[in-house]
């Protein structure tokens, strides 16, 4: 029998693991030598759009689906839990077509009733569809990724990418939780975030190159590989500032961004610890997504050694806004950065300030 794809996925992830080349080494955190703030006053809440969260980390999408993949869910939820952080499941559609599987992803909500748990689906959903994706695990919000280059490296994945943005914009408008849209490592565009915030959007999840790699793991699935596009993608560290200058406040502004922003962004791709997710926050994330390094520490760890581990990136990312004299996350905003090498190149040939 074949393996279901969502396993290979898992399989494959793993296996591949990160290259580590997100662009955060390109970001240089200036110390602080009067910091004036106190670890006992560093808070790590945070707000994505109308969600608040005690935690800026958040469990990204990864799986649901089939029997070992509702294991791994279960383990996730246990850690969101204990850990206080917002989870999401991977993609529903699988239990919008066939309802049998549908209990590999309400494991999640079994497990964490009181938690904030975001649905999943691919940007073909319908706004019924969608409907049914949130009932199904009672989510608080709705994620809708965006993968363009893996469908195409996948023999059977889609071909067809026409009418994405009004699908969007339907369920925008009408569902009744929050929708974050989110690429799955290949980076968004200041150009794709504009579109994204022109249909409703006010949260998107930037997804960038450097981590879990879907080019290479459809590759490693597929008999005629084509390697050539393995390095397809924009590094997390210029997602995050093209998508930042989406935003016309911004340059309005330049770094004085005003809490009353209308476009949330989650920061992720390649995020393992906590400087990464650091230098995401001060770019102007609200939230950092890890899906992949959590997976690798689940499975060769176990669940014991993910709360440490996620313990550890907390008590971690006090003490750098401890250094930094950030007290809260929107404080890391204001901080300033020194940004070099290819983020820099990339920037200014695009016109990023
Ligand atoms: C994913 N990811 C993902 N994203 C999504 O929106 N729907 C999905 O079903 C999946 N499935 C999935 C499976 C596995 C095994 C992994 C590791 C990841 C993508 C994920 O949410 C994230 O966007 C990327 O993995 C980049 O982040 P990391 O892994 O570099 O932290």
């Amino acid at each position: 029998m074949r393996i279901p794809r969502k396993l290979e996925h898992v399989h494959h992830a793993l296996q591949l693991g990160q290259s580590g080349d997100q662009g955060f080494s390109d970001i240089k955190l200036i110390p602080n030598c009067l910091p004036e703030t106190s670890l006992r006053l560093i808070s790590l809440h945070t707000q994505i759009g109308e969600l608040k969260l005690s935690s800026p980390i958040v469990i990204n999408a990864m799986t649901g689906g089939a029997a070992e993949t509702e294991e791994i869910n279960r383990e996730l939820a246990i850690a969101a839990r204990e850990c206080g952080l917002a989870m999401a499941v991977g993609s529903q559609m699988s239990a919008i077509k066939n309802k049998e599987v549908a209990p590999s992803y309400q494991i999640v909500r079994k497990i964490n009733p009181k938690g904030i748990i975001f649905g999943n689906l691919g940007s073909e959903a319908t706004l019924e569809q969608a409907e049914l994706a949130a009932e199904m695990i009672q989510a608080d919000g709705l994620q809708i990724h965006l993968n363009v280059m893996q469908e195409l490296i996948m023999p059977e994945g889609d071909r067809d990418f026409t009418g994405m943005l009004e699908r969007i914009h339907i369920i925008v408008q009408h569902l009744q939780i929050p929708v974050i849209v989110k690429e799955v490592g290949f980076g968004m565009s200041r150009e794709g975030a504009a579109a994204l915030m022109q249909a409703g959007v006010t949260v998107i999840d930037v997804g960038g190159f450097g981590g879990t790699n879907f080019a290479a793991i459809e590759n490693a699935r597929r008999d005629v590989q084509m390697n050539w596009l393995n390095d397809w993608g924009c590094k997390t560290s210029i997602a995050l500032l093209e998508v930042m200058d989406a935003i016309p406040i911004r340059s309005a502004n330049s770094k004085a961004i005003s809490s009353d922003l209308k476009l949330a962004i989650i920061g992720s791709g390649g995020i393992r610890g906590s400087l990464e997710a650091c230098k995401a926050l001060t770019l102007g994330a609200s939230a950092v997504g890890v899906a992949g390094a959590f997976l690798r520490v689940l499975r060769e760890q176990g669940t014991a050694a993910l709360l440490v581990h996620i313990d550890e990136m907390h008590q971690q990312l006090k003490l750098l806004m401890t250094a930094l004299g950030a007290s809260t996350i929107e404080k890391l905003w204001n901080t300033p950065i020194v940004i070099t090498g290819d983020t820099a190149a990339w920037c200014g040939a695009r016109g990023i300030d």
